[in-house]
């Protein structure tokens, strides 16, 4: 018999105070469940309506500085996502101290964010983030409904919700024909060279969108079946991995791993998926260094929020929730290129300014406080 989770849940928000990356989060959570084991924070940067939503990852953090870093620098990642995205959300992230989390540690997560909705009257909507399965979700969303990225169910209708890679890849498209309209002086990307590097989730779909328009695709991945088949369904010229964020193209698109902005890179723009491009993102540096290069950025969150739109309207319509994520992508970086024109100023730092007049423009309103209203 399933026994019914018991979490402790502690609001741990003073404590957190101290911390360097704290940047006046709402509220963070410690979560503990005798029973399973389970340990997990949850960080919640500010509520739009009385909810945010943010991934859950699992992670065996060695240190408690460590775990504090990593959730209250995503959540606040996640806030400035959400504006951007034009979402009625606010941010926040979890994150679960443990290598190999079990299904009884789902259920106590699930119950623990189902208390801190009843208690505090503060709704955190979880879904996927690194090593967090579907299959834990599921467990998850038995114990509260606030969990999202769970694929559904077959109709014979293509729906948004479950794998966000070719909504994502869908806005950084979007988000490259605005960038070539500015750049490039045309919205048409094609025989516009591309660089992609990461053929995964995202990386796939991109150029296949980018192949239909008639782009020229240059491929790096570390993957040779993924190489394989981009090559032969869209005719990729294949370039090593160490060359390709270099090439002398119009696009670069990361969609690898974070941290790959360099002085080496010739391309006209950069337009990729890929989180945390930057290295400096506190200070903006690279994206200071490109715009002096006078190669144009798309700041990362703004490009890739396509798969966050996908998971709040799970459920819907894939082909409206498509027509929308390309209005949002394209409409969001139209104002921050001609803004970043206009101030002469980098486009990171334009978007950061942009996500914090959007997010004000919105009303914060804790569930219990509307309730009482
Ligand atoms: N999946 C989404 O909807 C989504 C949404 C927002 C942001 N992102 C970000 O976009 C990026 C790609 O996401 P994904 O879901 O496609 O990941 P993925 O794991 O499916 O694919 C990543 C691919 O990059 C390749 N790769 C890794 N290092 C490389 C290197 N040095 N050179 C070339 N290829 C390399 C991997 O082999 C893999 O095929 C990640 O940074 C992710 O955080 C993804």
């Amino acid at each position: 018999m399933t026994m019914i989770p018991n979490p402790v849940v502690e609001d741990v928000t003073e404590a957190m105070k101290s911390h360097p990356e704290y940047s006046d989060h709402t509220k963070v959570f410690q979560v503990t469940d005798e029973d399973s084991g389970l340990e997990a924070r949850i960080f919640i940067h500010s509520l739009v309506e009385g909810r945010a939503l943010g991934g859950c990852r699992r992670w065996e953090y060695t240190d408690d500085a460590a775990w504090a870093a990593d959730g209250l620098r995503l959540s606040r990642g996640m806030t400035r996502k959400s504006a951007v995205a034009g979402l009625p959300l606010g941010g926040a992230k979890a994150a679960i101290k443990h290598g190999n989390p079990t299904m009884g540690m789902m259920r106590a997560f699930g119950k623990a964010i189902d208390m801190i909705e009843k208690q505090y009257g503060m709704t955190y909507i979880t879904a996927e983030d690194v090593g967090i399965s579907e299959e834990l979700l599921v467990e998850a969303k038995t114990q509260t409904a606030n969990v999202r990225g769970i694929t559904p169910e077959e109709t014979g209708v293509w729906l948004a919700g479950g794998d966000p890679g070719p909504f994502t890849a869908y806005g950084v498209f979007a988000g490259m024909k605005v960038a070539a309209k500015h750049k490039l002086g045309t919205e048409s990307l094609e025989g516009v060279s591309v660089a992609v590097q990461g053929l995964g989730d995202v990386g796939y779909y991109l150029c296949e969108f980018l192949h239909k328009e008639g782009a020229k695709l240059f491929v790096a991945d570390l993957d040779q079946g993924r190489i394989d088949r981009v090559v032969t369904e869209f005719g990729a010229t294949v370039v090593a991995p160490h060359e390709i964020v270099g090439m002398d193209v119009d696009i670069f698109a990361p969609c690898a791993m974070g941290g790959v902005l360099d002085s080496s890179i010739k391309a006209k723009i950069v337009a990729g998926s890929t989180n945390n491009q930057q290295k400096d993102e506190i200070n903006n540096t690279e994206s200071k260094m490109l715009h002096e290069k006078g190669v144009l950025y798309a700041p990362d969150y703004v490009i890739n929020s396509g798969g966050l739109i996908s998971v709040f309207y799970e459920g819907e319509p894939a082909d409206k929730i498509m027509a929308m994520i390309y209005d949002q992508v394209f409409g969001v970086l139209d104002r921050i290129f001609g803004m970043s024109m206009d101030t002469n100023m980098d486009c990171a730092t334009i978007a950061d300014d942009l996500s914090r007049k959007m997010l004000s423009e919105k009303q914060y309103a804790p569930m219990a406080q509307r309730q009482a209203a």
